[in-house]
């Protein structure tokens, strides 16, 4: 990346106000006549596609289907460096305490820096006292040695047996990069190893994940960084009672606490950056992994975090997803804001948001196993810039944060892609797929039509990636509906405007550095739209009203009549109508 301009981003003086550049006034007045013409744009352009098509390590990216011009480039380019997106990214990977609300030095793209070779910023590398690497190195050493004992037997239960099931007990970003992982990775999962994730306090969840365990082979990792999590410790403490009563209705443990410890201690794990509240739930400090205060929960799955699928893929694989991710961060250090991906989609996402009016973004994958991607994309993109005010505390001076949703394809287009070519709102679309699956497999028979006998069902599937991309760009117009004999009092409801922006993301194979990069790339397509409108990427006071008062709506729930009658009238009625449907 260049930097033209010295703004200080670290977080010490205000952001950088947008809306008073000349970048910004530039794309204002494009808007103002802006009337987009894919087809005409590709039609006068034959080197489209190839200029706006990049490369970022495994990932080809082809940002030509979108709403973009080199007018409305350049304008974005120039933003860019005028809120000096390089220059807040460096003060993010050398330390500075960018999340100015929590004090914090935001370094996740330390976890994955390599272990030896020259690398930016370069060792040794110190943050706040703490020598970064050394600390990384050593978490992830005991990862390792711990997968492998699981993976080789080595680590029994308490009744000698071989771990068959992790369950992952876990939320937000304790829960949701790793299962989101686990899904996308498991052909590299080891055979007879299965990993389970439960997350939501209702008791249905914890119960559906265990009630056909054998608890003798099950491990317990206790994911939280905070170890202060309702959800999760409420759920921990349930496991563990599943697993002392269903030992001890084997026959496998005493009734004794030093039994019950004994049994924790071969059974529960946890990750967590509060090692002490760890050894206060009973676990051993020996078996536990931690990390830091400068990991936020969403940027956690290449943290110890990440522990249940290193020990479902192996420490070789996961390393190989944490290549994935420096690839990317790389590629974000260096690249030049014009062949920047991070940085270009980051842009697009801006002028979608703040001059399209695009309120939402959908993510469609189209590889089975990315089927978690888009619910893992919504905790990164929604907690992270879904905010109101400015890293200087004043209020946001621009719209923030997309809606980010999705469903893998091809089950999104008998669903909802109707919305998307010919609804009223302009939704941009990330589409991403892998030329190699790991299961070919071939319809022998076909259909008689277009499927001929022996075709290649990947092939098909792409077919469809393919279209949907090419439809919603170029779309059919009155008289190309006209022209298939389509009577006259239907042609517009068969109409479709066109001119609906996408981005195909295309990668060799769904790989475990694959996986990795993805999710670099979204986290800085985030980090760039959160300095574009000057906001904390990495804190999220707005999840704390709702926890506490749910914590204060506890006893007016469970029958306490004087705590319900001091909630307002509609929570009130609310609970009373629970409580007598409740038998
Ligand atoms: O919901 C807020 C949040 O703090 C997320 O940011 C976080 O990922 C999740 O809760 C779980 O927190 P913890 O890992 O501390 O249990």
């Amino acid at each position: 990346m260049t930097s033209t301009t010295p703004t200080d981003t670290t977080g010490t003086s205000g952001p950088v106000d947008p809306t008073t550049t000349d970048a910004w006034s530039a794309l204002a007045r494009i808007q103002q006549s802006f009337s987009p013409d894919l087809r005409g744009w590709f039609a006068e352009d034959p080197g489209r596609a190839e200029r706006y098509t990049f490369q970022a390590a495994d990932l080809t990216v082809d940002l030509s289907k979108n709403l973009l011009t080199d007018e409305i480039l350049q304008a974005l380019l120039q933003l860019a460096h005028d809120v000096d997106i390089p220059g807040r990214y460096r003060a993010m990977i050398t330390g500075e305490h960018i999340n100015v609300t929590e004090d914090r030095a935001v370094l996740h793209t330390a976890l994955r820096r390599p272990s030896s070779g020259d690398v930016e910023p370069p060792r040794p590398f110190t943050v706040d006292g703490q020598n970064v690497d050394q600390d990384v190195q050593n978490v992830l050493a005991k990862m390792g040695r711990f997968a492998n004992a699981v993976r080789s037997g080595a680590w029994t239960g308490v009744t000698g047996k071989r771990v068959a099931t992790v369950v992952n007990i876990g939320i937000g970003g304790s829960d949701l990069g790793p299962v989101m992982d686990y899904e996308a990775l498991k052909p590299y999962v080891q055979e007879g190893l299965e990993v389970r994730f439960v997350s939501n306090i209702d008791p249905s969840d914890v119960y559906e994940k265990t009630h056909d365990l054998d608890p003798e082979t099950t491990l317990f990792i206790v994911a939280s960084k905070t170890f202060g999590t309702l959800e999760t410790l409420t759920n921990a403490r349930l496991a563990r009672q599943w697993l002392w009563d269903g030992l001890a209705k084997a026959g496998a443990i005493e009734d004794s606490d030093e039994s019950r410890t004994g049994a924790v201690s071969k059974h529960f794990v946890a990750v967590s950056t509060a090692l002490d509240k760890v050894q206060a739930f009973g676990i051993d400090p020996d078996n536990a992994f931690g990390f830091w205060d400068w990991v936020g929960g969403r940027y956690s799955v290449d943290s110890a975090i990440g522990t249940s699928v290193a020990i479902a893929i192996g420490p070789d694989r996961f390393a190989e997803f944490l290549a994935g991710f420096h690839a990317i961060d790389e590629h974000m250090r260096t690249a030049p804001l014009e062949h920047n991906v991070p940085v270009l989609m980051g842009l697009l996402n801006v002028w979608y948001t703040n001059f399209l009016d695009a309120q939402t973004h959908a993510v469609l994958p189209y590889t089975q196993y990315l089927h978690r991607f888009p619910a893992y994309l919504q905790q990164l993109t929604m907690e992270s810039n879904g905010k109101s005010v400015r890293w200087d505390g004043s209020p946001v001076v621009t719209d923030t944060g997309e809606v980010f949703w999705g469903e893998p394809g091809t089950n999104g287009q008998h669903a909802f892609y109707q919305l998307i070519h010919q609804g009223t709102r302009l939704i941009p679309a990330d589409f991403i797929t892998v030329a190699n699956p790991p299961h070919p497999l071939k319809d022998e028979v076909g259909d008689g039509g277009a499927v001929q006998p022996g075709a290649d069902v990947h092939a098909l599937f792409l077919a469809n990636f393919f279209a949907q991309t090419k439809a919603l760009a170029f779309g059919k117009t009155a008289d190309e509906v006209r022209a298939e004999g389509t009577a006259e009092k239907v042609v517009t409801a068969r109409v479709f405007s066109g001119n609906r922006p996408t981005t195909s993301i295309l990668a060799p194979a769904l790989t475990p550095s694959v996986v990795g990069q993805l999710i670099a790339l979204y986290e800085h397509i985030v980090f760039t739209e959160g300095t574009v409108w000057g906001i904390d990427s990495f804190d999220q006071w707005g999840v704390e009203l709702g926890k506490k008062l749910a914590q204060e709506i506890t006893p007016a729930v469970t029958g306490d009549a004087d705590a319900l009658e001091q909630q307002d009238p509609s929570t009130k009625s609310l609970i009373r109508r629970y409580l007598e449907l409740r038998e």
